[in-house]
């Protein structure tokens, strides 16, 4: 099975879970409208590659935090979408959850979605019980309070934000989750590998924001020019578009270099600079 099947099918088998039983149809579906057919599933495939570059010797474990991360990211953007945070009509090409379903039924999918998450993940600590609550330990400081994805939603609503911390927390905590839960399921210790999720995290942030500032909504699939509409911090505004496209590729060349020596470390790095490739927007790529 190739990596995108692979994550594809974990997924969805982590949305079975969610579905069974005699469950209400519209928040049922809801679900599975928010997880499939999915985005560009790179934070999964991040931490898929992470695993198989140390061995992946518990493949059902890495299947475990792939599932659970991508529905973490898949609940975070649900919950971005509400009218309350950046009240967005498109997500992915397709009316966002509360549009196509309800607000309720929004706030109900990302919460099911979170839950799932965790659920997934003590599933898998039944076999694997010190890989799997280190996974639940990584999840949990990566989504919530004081430096997850909550922090990070959290800083928009104070009058003086962090950058960095703004940045860290909503975005590149996922990706720092990404790269240590690859190695916690492979068994590795965490820590050489925050680096790594760090780096690409900052620079998919920076990427973000180029796009935000160049595409339209049809090329993103989601409402564009967000940053300003919303008078978010953001590195275009920091740096101008020339200054953030600079940053982005220093980022970049950073993160392969940050790569901790693993068994599989040159098929990685061949991972890390095909990401990269596609982080990089079109319209920057002939700058610096
Ligand atoms: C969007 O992330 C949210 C940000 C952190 C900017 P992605 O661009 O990875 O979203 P999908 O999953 O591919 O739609
Ligand atoms: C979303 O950030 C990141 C989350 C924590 C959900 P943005 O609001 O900047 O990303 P998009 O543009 O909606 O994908
Ligand atoms: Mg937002
Ligand atoms: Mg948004």
């Amino acid at each position: 099975m190739d990596l995108n099947a692979r994550i594809d099918d974990a997924v969805c088998r982590a949305i079975a879970i969610g579905r069974g039983g005699v469950a209400p149809a519209q928040l049922s579906e809801a679900l599975d409208y928010a997880t499939s057919p999915g985005g560009a599933r790179i934070r999964p495939t991040i931490l898929a590659s992470v695993a198989m570059a140390c061995g992946d010797d518990r493949p059902g474990v890495t299947d475990a935090a792939v599932a659970a991360l991508e529905l973490i990211h898949c609940a975070s953007l649900v919950h971005d979408d509400l009218p309350c945070f950046d009240d967005a009509e498109l997500r992915r090409g397709k009316p966002s959850v509360h549009r196509a379903y309800s607000e309720p039924l929004a706030v109900l999918a990302g919460d099911s979605l979170i839950i799932l998450a965790f659920d997934v993940l003590a599933r898998a600590a039944e076999d694997a019980p010190r890989r799997g609550v280190r996974l639940m330990r990584t999840l949990a400081q990566c989504s919530g309070m004081p430096n997850g994805i909550c922090a990070g939603q959290g800083w928009e609503s104070e009058a003086k934000v962090d950058l960095a911390a703004y940045h860290r927390s909503k975005t590149g905590a996922l990706f720092i989750a990404a790269t240590q839960m690859g190695a916690i399921a492979a068994g590795h210790d965490p820590e050489p590998w925050y680096e790594l999720g760090d780096r690409i995290g900052e620079a998919f942030q920076v990427a973000d924001d180029l796009r935000d500032a160049l595409m339209d909504v049809d090329a993103l699939g989601k409402p564009a020019g967000q940053d300003e509409a919303h008078g978010r911090p953001n590195a275009v505004a920091e740096l101008g578009v020339a200054g953030a496209t600079g940053r982005l590729r220093n980022i970049l060349a950073g993160a392969i270099s940050s790569i901790p020596s693993c068994p599989g470390e040159a098929r990685l790095a061949q991972m890390v600079r095909m990401q990269s490739e596609r982080i990089m927007p079109d319209a920057v790529r002939h700058l610096a």
